[in-house]
């Protein structure tokens, strides 16, 4: 396949980040306002920071969880999942938001690199599973009974993304890469476009800014609300009317 060619037949991988979530009520991380204009990441986001003050991070951590907990899936993440459904070559979703807002429009096929606010890691057992409710020192883990060694399922700066493996394979085979709703400051996720181009895949940015603006890492970059321009990009693809780069 020619670059820009997209057929029935093309594979694409999606990457998203906080912003697609911003219109269902959840805050980003680096806009104004953002998550860590009030946080310190090395506080509330490191395993030392967790090892310094973990009843801090599980604060943090319960309070978005329920926040996350009553959002509502917007435009955008529905769009995701309806062409998820309707694509006939393979897909692939692949989220840094650990709020589980994809899962509720009916997302499938899904990574979440960063982990997920209604999981749990035990760090005496290593086993992880599900968590709905508040965490704190004094919780008890499911699997081992261990009391005081539970963690939020989340990947933390410094350690390894979950599915790097699989996320890689399917961007090495990619011919269409979307972006959506990240400023492309966190790695491995910002090199993820970089693997795409390699492999020559045609590259889409869909934010409310392009957010590398004159690097040439995008084909196109589509400027806007996610719940706007998801929903019409979307709609373009599936008539076969991607617009050319
Ligand atoms: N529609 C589309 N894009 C939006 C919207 C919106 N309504 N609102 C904000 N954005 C864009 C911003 O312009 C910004 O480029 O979403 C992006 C959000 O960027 P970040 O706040 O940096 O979030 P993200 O890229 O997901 O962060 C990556 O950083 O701290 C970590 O682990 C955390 O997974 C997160 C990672």
């Amino acid at each position: 396949m020619r670059k820009g060619e997209i057929s029935a037949e093309s594979s694409i991988v999606v990457l998203t980040g906080a912003g697609i979530s911003q219109e269902s009520g959840l805050d980003t991380f680096r806009d104004a306002g953002g998550i860590w204009a009030r946080y310190d990441i090395d506080d509330v986001a490191t395993p030392e920071g967790f090892r310094r003050n973990p009843p801090l991070v599980h604060e943090f951590y319960n309070t978005q969880r329920r926040e996350a907990a009553t959002a509502v899936p917007n435009p955008a993440h529905a769009a995701l999942a309806e062409l998820e459904k309707v694509w006939p070559g393979r897909f692939l979703l692949v989220t840094q938001n650990i709020d589980g807002l994809h899962e509720k429009a009916g997302s499938k096929a899904l990574f979440h690199m960063h982990g997920t606010l209604d999981g749990f890691l035990c760090e005496a057992c290593g086993r992880r599973g599900s968590w709905a409710d508040d965490m704190s020192t004094n919780s008890t883990c499911p699997q081992c009974s261990h009391k005081g060694a539970l963690r939020p399922d989340i990947v933390w700066f410094g350690e390894m993304p979950y599915f790097m493996p699989e996320i890689y394979r399917a961007l090495g085979e990619a011919d269409l890469f979307l972006s959506i709703g990240t400023s492309g400051t966190v790695y491995p996720a910002a090199d993820f476009v970089r693997e795409a181009r390699q492999a020559g895949a045609t590259t889409v940015e869909l934010n409310l800014e392009a957010s590398r603006k004159g690097r040439g890492l995008f084909d196109l970059e589509i400027e806007g609300k996610a719940s706007d321009i998801v929903p019409l990009f979307v709609d373009d693809l599936l008539r076969g009317r991607l617009p050319p780069p």
